[in-house]
C-alpha cells in the first residue's frame, strides 16, 4: 500500500499528517505501507517513521551516481533515507518525456544502489480505446525491465486515463490487465516469480473503491495519489 504524494507538502504539512497517520495504521501488520514523497521530505519522513511499520520511498532518481546533472538526485543519495522509489511514473513520462530506455536505466540503478523499485505501466485513454492495452503494457514492462532482476520490483499498474481523473478502472479492468501482466511475469521468468510479484492497481484509488478493488485475485495492493494525501483516507484505504 503505498501513497504517491506527487508535488505536494511542504515539512509543515508532512509533520501534520504524519501526527495523525502513525496513529491510525499503527495496527496494520499484515501489509507494507510507504510514502513516496518529495525529495525535500525525505530526511524528516526518514526521522519521523523510524521504528513504525512506515516506509519512506522517492518518486524518481536519476541514473548516474553523481556528477554533472543540474537539478538531479542519485539512487545513491536516496538511498540515505529511504528503502523505496517509484519509477516510470505516466507523469515522468508525459512531462519529462521519459522513455522505457531511460526508465530502464533508472531501474537498473536503482536496484544496483539497493532501493526497492515500484515499477510504473500504463496504457492512455486512446491506446486503450484503440485495443492495444496489452501490447503497450507488454513493451513497457519488457524494455523497462530489460536485463533486470525482478526480486526487488512491485509493478503498478497505473491507467493513464484514470490518473488524477476520478475515472477508476472498475475492479474487472484492472484485474483483466494484472492477469496479463502476471502471464507475463511467467514467461519472462517463472511461475514462482509470477506468483510471488506484487502486482499493484494505481489511479483514482479512494477509501470508496479501495476494497472492491483489492478483493479481486491479482490485485495485490493499491498506489493512491490524491487520496494518500489526508492521513484519514489513506489509512482508511489500507484497513480495506
Ligand atoms: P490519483 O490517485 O490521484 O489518481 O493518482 C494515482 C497515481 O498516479 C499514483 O501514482
Amino acid at each position: 500500500m503505498a501513497g504517491n504524494w506527487k508535488m505536494n507538502k511542504t515539512s509543515e504539512e508532512a509533520r501534520s499528517f504524519l501526527g495523525d497517520f502513525k496513529l491510525f495504521v499503527k495496527d496494520a501488520r499484515d501489509c507494507d505501507i510507504v510514502i513516496c514523497a518529495p525529495f525535500t521530505l525525505l530526511p524528516l519522513l526518514k526521522k519521523e517513521l523510524e521504528n513504525t511499520n512506515i516506509k519512506v520511498g522517492a518518486q524518481n532518481i536519476f541514473y548516474e551516481d553523481s556528477g554533472a546533472y543540474t537539478g538531479e538526485v542519485s539512487a545513491l543519495m536516496v538511498k540515505e533515507f529511504c528503502s523505496y522509489v517509484i519509477i516510470g511514473h505516466s507523469e515522468r513520462r508525459k512531462y519529462f518525456n521519459e522513455t522505457n530506455e531511460i526508465v530502464n536505466k533508472k531501474v537498473k540503478k536503482a536496484l544496483e544502489r539497493g532501493l526497492k523499485v515500484i515499477f510504473c505501466l500504463g496504457e492512455t485513454l486512446e491506446e486503450r480505446e484503440k485495443g492495444i492495452t496489452k501490447q503497450i503494457v507488454e513493451t513497457q514492462l519488457r524494455e523497462g525491465l530489460s536485463k533486470t532482476t525482478i526480486e526487488n520490483i512491485v509493478i503498478a499498474y497505473e491507467p493513464v486515463w484514470a490518473i488524477g481523473t476520478g475515472k477508476t478502472a472498475t475492479p474487472a479492468q484492472a484485474e483483466e490487465v494484472h492477469i496479463f501482466l502476471r502471464e507475463l511475469l511467467r514467461q519472462l521468468y517463472n511461475q514462482e516469480i509470477a506468483d510471488s510479484t506484487r502486482i499493484i492497481y494505481g489511479g483514482s484509488v479512494n477509501q470508496e473503491n479501495a476494497s472492491a478493488i483489492l478483493n479481486m485475485p491479482n490485485i495485490d495492493g493499491c498506489l493512491p495519489g490524491g487520496a494518500s494525501l489526508e492521513a484519514s483516507s489513506f489509512s482508511n484505504i489500507i484497513k480495506s
